[in-house]
């Protein structure tokens, strides 16, 4: 019975043993099959998938959809239009990481694996106009990002784990601009839950940012340091004589440029795109005499537009989209000596009253262009003769409290005759 046992039991260790022995072999066969098939995969690639560069209508593009791509490949002809980038698995934009591409057009990066974008990624991209960043895994933007794509009228931005909280204040703000139509429709919150689904075009600022939050100094010192871009100095044309002059003029720039040299006197940003004006727009160049910003479409002027000008002498605001002053918009420039108002379709109702008394304080400001537009009512009537008429109904015992010192048009000679008629600016 012992000896029937131990028989066994040998057995059973020679089994195992052989077991043992197979399993060694059969791993180092595993081993070598992936190998072999890594090395296959990477063959596979190096061969079969270079990326197609054509021409199409007369502009080239690169087709490099699906290729794994992880980065940007230096050696891609730099007159490339069109850069399709779609489905690959880039998953960082680093600064100037197209600055190559001068007149790239669109760039296409959806669906790949994006979660940070670095505030230079997009420098040098003055043509782009198309932008698609939908399917990736972005959180947070600055608006900051696309100071260097002044053309771009189309962004894609769906389909990314937004998060709506303060950092996203800028961005949100800019795809609210009612011209930027095409910018950024469909993209929606994914966190925090109390605002997942809102659309970040439909959002109010206000829900992102608690006066709270803005406050409180750790979520200041949370935010992404806003490192100031460079001032990219081919897009506007430096003169040092006869004063530092900065000549941006029709460039189709979207905003005042960032980062403008400190010491320039004479900045012409005249035809342009710039639709509005935001706070601290001209901080940084407090030298400032002259400050040319005709013909760009500007509706709206933040009343800390112009904090820090206190130099300013001459503003070009012709020719814009310009229906009132906010309440505070030229309180800094005490220097001011003229004023071009021209061209824009002032409302003569009680917004306008702001701009006026300025103007009417501050009697060796020269200014011209101040005429009613609208209402029909009022069209064609000097904005001093609009506020007058406001005030005809006056009773005639009340004083006037604004002196009599007043830039004096057609219009206001014809009623400084008649003033004896009005009650003037009673309260
Ligand atoms: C006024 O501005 C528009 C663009 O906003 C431009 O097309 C037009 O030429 C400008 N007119 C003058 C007289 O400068």
């Amino acid at each position: 019975m012992q000896v029937v046992t131990i028989i066994i039991l040998l057995l059973l260790c020679k089994a195992s043993d052989f077991r043992k022995t197979r399993n060694r072999n059969l791993r180092k066969n595993e081993k070598e099959n992936i190998l072999r098939r890594a090395s296959s995969t990477v063959k596979r690639n190096a061969q079969a998938q270079p990326c197609d560069i054509y021409v199409y209508l007369h502009e080239k593009y690169l087709d490099c959809q699906e290729r794994k791509l992880v980065f940007v490949a230096p050696d891609w002809p730099e007159d490339l239009k069109h850069m399709l980038l779609a489905r690959n698995r880039i998953r960082k934009l680093k600064n100037n990481m197209f600055s190559k591409y001068k007149v790239l057009k669109s760039l296409d990066l959806q669906q790949n694996d994006i979660s940070k974008i670095e505030s230079q990624a997009f420098f040098g991209l003055n043509k782009l106009t198309t932008l698609l960043l939908q399917h990736n895994q972005i959180k947070s933007l600055s608006e900051e990002i696309f100071i260097y794509t002044p053309s771009l009228n189309y962004l894609r931005l769906y389909d990314n784990p937004w998060h709506c909280n303060c950092e996203l204040e800028t961005l949100v703000t800019m795809l609210q601009v009612p011209t930027n139509r095409n910018l950024g429709n469909y993209a929606k919150c994914a966190y925090p839950i109390e605002l997942k689904n809102q659309k970040l075009k439909q959002i109010k600022a206000d829900q992102l940012c608690s006066e709270e939050d803005r406050q409180d100094p750790r979520n200041i010192k949370q935010k992404p340091e806003a490192t100031k871009p460079e001032f990219d100095s081919s897009l506007c044309h430096m003169y040092v004589f006869p004063v530092p002059t900065l000549n941006c003029k029709r460039k189709d720039l979207k905003k005042v440029p960032g980062n403008i040299p400190p010491d320039i006197i004479k900045l012409d940003l005249s035809n342009n795109k710039i639709r509005q004006l935001r706070p601290k727009e001209f901080e940084d160049v407090s030298e400032l005499k002259i400050l040319n910003l005709n013909s760009n479409g500007i509706s709206y002027i933040d009343p800390a537009a112009f904090s820090g000008l206190s130099n300013l002498e001459e503003l070009d605001l012709s020719n814009n989209s310009l229906q009132n002053f906010e309440y505070g918009v030229l309180e800094d420039l005490y220097f001011l000596k003229v004023l071009w108002l021209r061209e824009n379709p002032w409302r003569c109702d009680y917004n306008i009253h702001y701009l006026f008394y300025w103007l009417k304080h501050h009697y060796n400001v020269h200014y011209n262009g101040l005429e009613c537009k609208m209402p029909e009512e009022y069209k064609g009537w000097s904005v001093g003769k609009y506020v007058r008429s406001y005030y005809e109904e006056c009773p005639k015992d009340k004083l006037p409290i604004y002196p009599e010192t007043f830039d004096l048009d057609k219009d206001d000679e014809e009623w400084e005759r008649h003033k004896e008629n009005f009650c003037l600016f009673c309260i």
